[in-house]
């Protein structure tokens, strides 16, 4: 190419380059020019159902807020086309970033095309959007290890392992039953994975047996990950699986909501006093209390403070036309490319573990524990 063709190009990109930052603050990212009051970022949390969303969705807020940005939040009642309207609204009311937790993980690829004619960044919260060239960031834990963290829960539960990964005194064999959740969440998946990775070599030598035979995640899925279908699918079980006097030694639930349900229906079946072993995930208020007294056996902790953290640093790189700063970006395809993400760690909680891990970092007080109920 002549020298004069490249600088005919290079006037080119440069004149598209200063365009796409004079925009007034209606969608196209920040500019030196935007105060943070002038500029919108629209949240889009799943649902109010679930106790983490609704702290997801505050903490976001405030966080932003008091940098002084205005936000649109809203939440979906977990309804798709509920979300896919509150996106398109955000977009026509001219955010400048989008941050989404998606209820179904490919239902948003045409909001998320008219985000990006309107060059707005979108960052996806805790759930990658799927099958979309336009999502510019993820922020979430690392979701594999999740997995590995719950089926470990359950070995130290049953007294197979120890808590520092050594042999437990527990021979077996346990009888237990695996749940996953919604199939159109990217994270169950991972869940799933890191979880049967872990399980695997324990069931292949028989010493845990997964009674009813459903060892698949398309078998074993919640949709929503409703409380109300794990409820459901624990009693089946019961009734098709343990009609003939055995118990079930343990459970492997992937998130608070869905332990809730199983606990709910093996207390219906008689369950009490030494329950079976059940793990989850969020440490919803109503859990902690649960495992605090003895009832459910562990959560997994994610700091939803952190992650709204994240999600606000990444949000105010892109309002300042910077990259937001990756730690993974290899891990998260989505089919179509792979997102550069932010993972952050997570740990487990057993009872033992409530005070140092959960009180004492301010994220519950102890009252709220013992009453089961956040004071908001
Ligand atoms: C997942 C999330 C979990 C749990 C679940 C149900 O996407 O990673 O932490 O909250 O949804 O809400």
């Amino acid at each position: 190419m002549s020298r004069k063709i490249l600088a005919a190009l290079g006037s080119v990109v440069l004149a598209l380059s200063m365009a796409a930052c004079s925009g007034d603050g209606a969608g196209g990212g920040g500019n030196d020019s935007d105060k943070p009051g002038d500029l919108t970022i629209g949240v889009s949390m799943p649902t109010q159902t679930s106790e983490r969303w609704i702290a997801d969705g505050n903490s976001v807020k405030e966080k932003l807020e008091a940098k002084g940005y205005k936000v649109d939040l809203q939440y979906a009642g977990d309804d798709i086309p509920t979300q896919s309207q509150q996106v398109d609204q955000m977009i026509t009311r001219g955010a400048d970033v989008l941050i989404i937790a998606a209820i179904d993980g490919t239902a948003l690829s045409g909001q998320l095309q008219a985000a990006a004619d309107a060059k707005i960044p979108v960052i996806a919260y805790d759930r990658l959007i799927r099958d979309s060239p336009n999502v510019d960031f993820y922020v979430s834990f690392d979701n594999f290890k999740v997995g590995v963290a719950q089926a470990t829960a359950l070995l130290v539960g049953l007294g197979l392992q120890t808590k520092d990964g050594g042999k437990g005194e527990a021979t077996g064999p346990f009888n237990i039953e695996l749940f996953a959740g919604s199939l159109d969440d990217n994270n169950a998946h991972f869940f799933f994975n890191g979880a049967m990775e872990t399980l695997k070599p324990f069931i292949d030598a028989g010493t845990l047996k997964v009674k009813s035979g459903q060892t698949k995640i398309d078998q074993v899925a919640i949709l929503r990950w409703q409380q109300e279908g794990a409820q459901k699918r624990m009693e089946d079980l019961l009734t098709s699986s343990y009609n003939d006097g055995s118990k079930v030694a343990g459970v492997l639930s992937p998130y608070d909501g869905l332990s809730r349900g199983i606990i709910t229906a093996l207390q219906n079946a008689g369950y009490s006093g030494d329950m079976p072993v059940v793990t989850g995930q969020d440490a919803e208020i109503a859990s902690v209390k649960l495992i605090n007294d003895g009832v459910q056996s562990s959560t997994i902790f994610k700091d939803t403070r952190l992650l709204a953290e994240q999600a606000v640093v990444a949000g105010e790189s892109f309002l300042q036309d910077k990259t937001p700063q990756a730690n993974d970006t290899e891990t998260y395809n989505n089919g179509v490319k792979v997102v550069p993400s932010y993972l952050l760690p997570v740990q487990t909680v057993f009872k033992d573990d409530i005070k140092p891990v959960l009180i004492d970092s301010g994220y519950f007080t102890a009252e709220e524990v013992a009453a089961g109920q956040a004071k908001g």
